[in-house]
């Protein structure tokens, strides 16, 4: 029987057991929702790194270099972290190298165990819930969090998720953050907008980033980490599995 858990922070990532299960890996603001607007509009892959050396350097091997530290770009980068960045298809047929301050170490973090990770995004909820439906194994939502603490918009699309799955869950996490979600979702931009990252983003007047990062299936794909690039993979036809 498939089950479903969160894991609120990558610094509490050790006291679940990642084997057989899917783990989508969630970064509202804004690391998961760049990857996934990336793809909808064209990016071919995406390489996600942890730290800026590295990333920097794959500029050597035609990657387009892209990342923030604490919400702002990254020096000498040529694109921060905003979604907004690759809508109509500025980058299309590109590779992206990525490294962000949570979202980047939260799927690094993924790889001990995990079955098969998928990057999660409110962009593109309904889509990535048919995915998990579909294959029907157990599934642990991973919060990026913020430098290791909970943030609010991360486990609130957890809550999201978990209130499309109904998968069984002895989790109170999973318990709390749907009766939150069912709570707040009438108005959530008005709730998050209250949360820490996103005053941090509307003081570097990022706030159109805000918005957009919250809105609700806009795209029909979802974003998997297939080797070490994440690609993007469309929501088939009708009768067809993913
Ligand atoms: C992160 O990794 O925490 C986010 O992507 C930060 C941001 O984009 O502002």
């Amino acid at each position: 029987m498939s089950s479903l858990e969160i894991c609120f922070s990558p610094d509490l990532i050790h006291l679940h057991d990642l084997r057989g299960k899917i783990v989508v890996v969630v970064d509202i603001f804004r690391a998961t929702s760049t990857m996934v607007t990336a793809l909808a509009n064209g990016v071919t892959s995406i390489k996600p790194v942890e730290d800026l050396e590295t990333c920097r350097s794959l500029a050597d091997e035609g990657y387009i270099v892209s990342g923030e530290r604490n919400g702002q770009k990254a020096e000498g980068f040529e694109l921060g972290n905003s979604p907004l960045s690759y809508l109509g298809g500025t980058f299309e047929g590109k590779r992206i190298a990525m490294t962000t301050t949570n979202g980047t170490v939260a799927i690094e973090r993924s790889k001990s165990g995990a079955d098969e990770i998928i990057l999660g995004a409110f962009l593109n909820l309904q889509a990535t819930a048919t995915y998990l439906l579909q294959k029907n194994k157990s599934v642990l939502i991973f919060c990026a969090g913020w430098k290791g603490k909970f943030n609010l918009e991360d486990s609130l699309y957890a809550g999201a998720l978990a209130s499309l799955l109904q998968f069984p869950q002895d989790c109170d996490g999973t318990l709390a953050m749907e009766t939150l979600y069912d709570a707040v979702n009438k108005d959530l931009v008005g709730f998050l907008k209250k949360a820490s990252h996103a005053k941090r983003l509307q003081n570097y007047n990022i706030e159109e980033d805000i918005d957009f990062c919250l809105t609700h299936n806009k795209y029909d794909l979802i974003a998997i980490l297939a080797g070490d690039e994440i690609i993007g993979k469309k929501k088939p036809h009708q009768n067809q599995i993913w």
